[in-house]
C-alpha cells in the first residue's frame, strides 16, 4: 500500500459487530475478562485501548516503524524519550530546538542528574566539540522554528552513530507525509500530534516511532506507569484528521509556496523563510530530503509596526499560537513562542521583533493573498516611520 491509503486502511478493519466502515469510540476504561483463564488482549484504558491501537498502527506504518506510543501531548512524548537518560548522561540539543523540548533539558532535567549541552545543526563538528564521555543521545528537528532551516538528516545521524549516541528526531514541522527520518538513521521519531497529523486545531497528543523493539517496550512501559496516555476520543479525533493527511499535505504545501513567493515580492517585506524558495540556504537539502517543503512559512517586515499590523488586520489568517491546522495561523514570536526568551537570545536565535510566523492553511490560495494584501493596503503611514 501507499502513503495516502495506508493513512485509510492500516489497522482500521471494519467494527465486527455493526461493521460500522468508521471506527467506533470505545469510551470506556475497563474491557470484560471472558472467564479468569484467558487475559483480554485489552483490558484497562491507562495501558491499552482500540482506538489507541488503530492510530498507533497507523501511525507506525506511515513513519516506516515497527511501533509507535501515543500520549497526551507532544511533551509528554518529548519526556518520554528523556527517560531513556539516567542519572550521570549527558544531552546534545540543537541550538534551533522547540522551546518547550528547551525548558524540558535546561530546567528540569538536571534535578534528575542529567545534563546537556547545545550544538549548531549546521556545523558538524559542533556535535564532535558538544559530545562528552557520558552523552547518550541527541535531540533535533527539521525544519526548526521559526527560521525554517533545514539540516542535513543523514549527515547528522551518521556523525551521531559514530559518536554513539541514541537519535532522536522531532519531525512535527514536516509530518510523515514530506519525511521519514528512520529512513535517514534516526533511532525514534516524535511528534506533536495537535500539528498536522491530527489537523484540525481541536486536540492535543504526541506520539514516539521506533523500529527497535527494546526502545518501543521501554516507551509503552513508560507510558503506562506514567499515565501520560490520550483518550478514546482524542486518539477518534487524531485518527480522523491523519485520514486526509496526505491531500491536506500537498495543499499546505501548495498555498505555502504561494504565499512565500506573494510575500517575496512585496516591498515591505524584507526577508522570506521558506524552504521551497531558491533563495532559502537550505532549498537544495530540503530538495533532497523532503517530498514537499511544508506549510510553515515566516516573515521579516520592514518594521515592527508594519509586521504588529500585518498579524492584527488579516481575516481569513488568525493570530493565533499553533500550527499545522486546516486553518492559516499567524504568530508573533516574541510574544507566543519565543516569550520565556530574551531580546538578545531571540535575536542570537535569528528571530528579530520584525518577523511573524505563518502556519498556512488548505484555504482558497487567493483569499489568503487578498487577506494579506488587504493588510498592506490599510498600513498607517506612521507605521513605517
Ligand atoms: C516542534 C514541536 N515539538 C513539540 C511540541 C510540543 O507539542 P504539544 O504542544 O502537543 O505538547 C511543539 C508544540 O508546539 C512543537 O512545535
Amino acid at each position: 500500500m501507499r502513503f495516502a491509503t495506508k493513512a485509510l486502511r492500516v489497522g482500521q478493519n471494519p467494527d465486527p459487530t455493526f461493521r460500522a466502515v468508521v471506527p467506533p469510540i470505545y469510551q470506556s476504561t475497563t474491557f470484560m475478562w471472558q472467564d479468569l483463564d484467558h487475559i483480554p488482549p485489552i483490558d484497562y484504558t491507562r495501558c491499552a485501548n482500540p482506538n489507541r491501537d488503530m492510530l498507533e498502527a497507523v501511525i507506525a506504518s506511515l513513519e516506516g516503524g515497527l511501533r509507535a506510543t501515543l500520549y497526551s501531548s507532544g511533551m509528554a512524548a518529548v519526556a518520554a524519550c528523556f527517560s531513556l537518560l539516567e542519572q550521570g548522561d549527558h544531552l546534545l540539543v540543537a541550538s534551533d530546538i522547540y522551546g518547550g523540548t528547551f525548558r524540558l533539558a535546561e530546567k528540569y532535567l538536571p534535578r534528575q542528574g542529567v545534563s546537556f549541552s547545545s550544538f549548531d545543526a549546521f556545523d558538524l563538528d559542533s556535535i564532535r566539540a558538544a559530545k562528552q564521555a557520558n552523552s547518550k543521545m541527541i535531540i533535533f528537528e527539521a525544519p526548526t522554528n521559526p527560521t525554517m532551516r533545514v539540516p542535513d538528516i543523514r549527515k547528522i545521524c551518521e556523525v551521531a552513530k559514530e559518536l554513539e549516541l541514541l537519535v532522536v528526531f522531532d519531525n512535527t514541522f514536516a509530518s510523515p507525509a514530506l519525511q521519514n527520518p528512520l529512513s535517514m538513521g534516526a533511532d525514534i521519531v516524535l511528534h506533536s500530534t495537535t500539528k498536522y497529523i491530527s489537523g484540525h486545531s481541536d486536540v492535543v497528543g504526541g506520539v514516539t516511532i521506533t523500529n527497535d523493539p527494546d526502545l518501543g517496550l521501554w516507551l509503552f512501559e513508560w507510558n503506562k506507569a506514567y499515565g501520560c496516555t490520550p483518550s478514546p476520543f482524542d486518539n477518534w479525533l487524531s485518527l480522523r484528521g491523519l485520514r486526509t493527511l496526505s491531500c491536506r499535505m500537498e495543499r499546505h504545501c501548495k498555498n505555502a509556496q504561494i504565499v512565500a513567493e506573494f510575500l517575496e515580492s512585496n516591498p515591505l517585506v524584507t526577508k522570506v523563510y521558506y524552504p521551497g524558495l531558491p533563495s532559502h540556504p537550505d532549498h537544495e537539502i530540503a530538495k533532497q530530503q523532503m517530498s514537499g517543503f511544508g506549510g510553515m512559512v515566516s516573515a521579516e517586515f520592514k518594521t515592527v509596526a508594519v509586521a504588529k499590523h500585518v498579524a492584527e488586520s488579516t481575516k481569513i489568517i488568525l493570530l493565533a499560537e499553533s500550527l499545522g491546522g486546516v486553518e492559516s495561523l499567524v504568530a508573533y514570536p516574541p510574544l507566543m513562542s519565543h516569550a520565556t526568551m530574551t531580546e538578545e537570545q531571540r535575536l542570537e536565535r535569528g528571530i528579530p521583533p520584525t518577523m511573524l510566523r505563518f502556519s498556512i492553511g488548505i484555504e482558497d490560495h487567493v483569499d489568503l493573498l487578498e487577506d494579506l494584501q488587504k493588510a498592506f493596503d490599510t498600513l498607517p503611514a506612521s507605521a513605517l516611520s
